[in-house]
């Protein structure tokens, strides 16, 4: 990679580190990501989110180990659930060990040429989950099969906040100290929720496509309900999981694929993404501004300033002027804007811009338009609520872009007077106008 086209990359993902510094992420990896040869690359992914202050703790699943070990022995299952009898939890109990000891080893692998070199990351676990016996449902004991009763959640918070990665194996404990063998999926969307984790990730060998094989990038729970999930598969318990989690208010779950080398890091440093994201509402990315978008507005429009595109505002101006802004909003960052300045029942489209990394995206948290396109909808749609029958622009040099989005040159006296007395001859801008309805 070319030294520029890295700094590119890297200064691109400056915005994602500090949203995701201080955040806690509540990490499955499914059992057939233990198996997997991507499990190291993604040791070494978790490690970097840990260095980058993101608080981790990892939900482990072992079923898929757990079926290598007792598969002939004549596991039984109730609605897809294992029934756990004593022999079944003692051998349970040693994979779960055995996994975790897996676990912490590779997190303390520090060799000169390994990405762990000179990283210290303290690996907990222990007995941060209460369970309670599933019972006997529909005349079946489920023996130590169990649900979650309690988590832990000081603890957890305390041993985060530590510095400490918890690793939690799908084992809980009941008041009489005995082990009850849990789905791995609902007790990560369990502690996601009771501790108030910003985001569950589920690492699993799939993403959500649609009937043309695309990506799906987003969903809502009531979307995933109208796909009325398989739950007796492992798939529709998992999307189950992430639903559970974020109704529960947990922010966002991701759906990432780990054969996919490097995906973990592409879904949370970039703003597509590369995997399915539940959110509990479809994201709006196009918003009024208010005043805690200065800073952001300023990071999107300073660059431009500075080249000359746009007529410089001052911090003060911006605050004054913030209710005539719109902004763009992905993952929490501003990346776009624009204002509407009304002249009668004309309106001056002023100060659109979009940042530099995310130009010409077409992403799916914009019904598949460009953040540019997505900001100027949206303008004209305020603009036609506040009575206004007519936009312009003064541009030096997007007009063509502007003509793309149904804008056509004008001469100067067609501007409202107030404004052709401020006119800067100098600056000897295009004037584009679009009736609007
Ligand atoms: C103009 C701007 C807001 C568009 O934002 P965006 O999110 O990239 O817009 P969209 O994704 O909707 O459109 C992107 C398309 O417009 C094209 N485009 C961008 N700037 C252009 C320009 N100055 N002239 C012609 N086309 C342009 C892109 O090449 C891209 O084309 P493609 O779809 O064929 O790849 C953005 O490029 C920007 O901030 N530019 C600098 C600021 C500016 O000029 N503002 C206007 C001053 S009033």
């Amino acid at each position: 990679m070319a030294a520029n086209d890295y700094a590119r990359w890297f200064r691109g993902s400056t915005p994602y580190i500090s949203a995701h510094r201080n955040k806690t992420f509540v990490i499955l990896l499914t059992s057939e990501v233990l198996e997997h040869v991507n499990l190291t690359n993604i040791i070494h992914d978790l490690a970097l989110l840990h260095v980058l202050g993101v608080k981790l703790v990892l939900v482990h699943g072992a079923r898929a180990q757990i079926e290598q070990r007792l598969g002939g022995k004549a596991s039984k299952f109730h609605n897809d659930r294992r029934i756990t009898d004593a022999d079944a939890i003692a051998t349970i109990a040693e994979i779960n060990g055995g996994i975790r000891t897996t676990l912490e080893a590779l997190f303390s692998t520090g060799l000169p040429n390994s990405p762990l070199h000179n990283v210290d990351i303290p690996v907990i676990s222990g007995n941060f989950v209460i369970a309670q016996p599933v019972g006997i449902v529909d005349g079946i004991d489920h023996l130590f099969t169990g649900e979650v009763r309690k988590v832990e959640k000081a603890r957890v918070r305390t041993t985060l906040d530590a510095g400490g990665l918890l690793v939690q194996s799908p084992i809980g404990f009941s008041n009489s100290g005995q082990a009850f063998n849990l789905s791995a999926e609902i007790l990560a969307a369990e502690i996601a929720i009771q501790i108030k984790a910003d985001k569950l990730i589920v690492l699993d060998d799939f993403i959500v496509t649609n009937k043309a094989d695309e990506r799906v990038s987003t969903f809502t729970p009531t979307t995933l309900e109208q796909v009325k999930l398989d739950h007796s598969t492992e798939r529709g318990r998992r999307l189950a999981a992430m639903s559970q989690a974020v109704r529960g208010g947990v922010s966002k779950s991701h759906l990432i694929n780990f054969e996919d080398d490097g995906a973990l890091l592409a879904e949370l440093f970039t703003a597509d993404g590369i995997g399915t994201q539940v959110l509990e509402r479809a994201p709006q990315p196009i918003r009024r501004a208010n005043v805690q978008d200065v800073a952001g507005i300023i990071e999107v429009i300073r660059p431009l300033e500075e080249r000359g595109i746009l007529v410089r505002r001052e911090r003060d101006r911006l605050e004054q002027e913030i209710e005539n802004f719109l902004v763009a909003e992905l993952d929490g960052i501003i990346v776009g804007c624009c204002a509407i300045y009304p002249y009668d029942d004309h309106g001056e489209l002023a100060c659109v811009a979009v940042h530099e990394n995310y130009r010409a995206q077409t992403a799916q948290t914009t019904g598949g338009n460009g953040i540019g396109k997505s900001l100027l909808i949206a303008a004209e749609a305020q603009a036609v609520q506040n009575g206004l029958t007519q936009l312009f622009v003064l541009t030096t040099q997007t007009q063509e872009w502007f003509k793309e989005q149904g804008f056509e040159p004008a001469s100067i006296d067609t501007l409202p007077e107030s404004k052709q007395s401020l006119y800067n001859w100098q600056r000897n801008s295009a004037v584009l106008t679009k009736p609007i309805s």
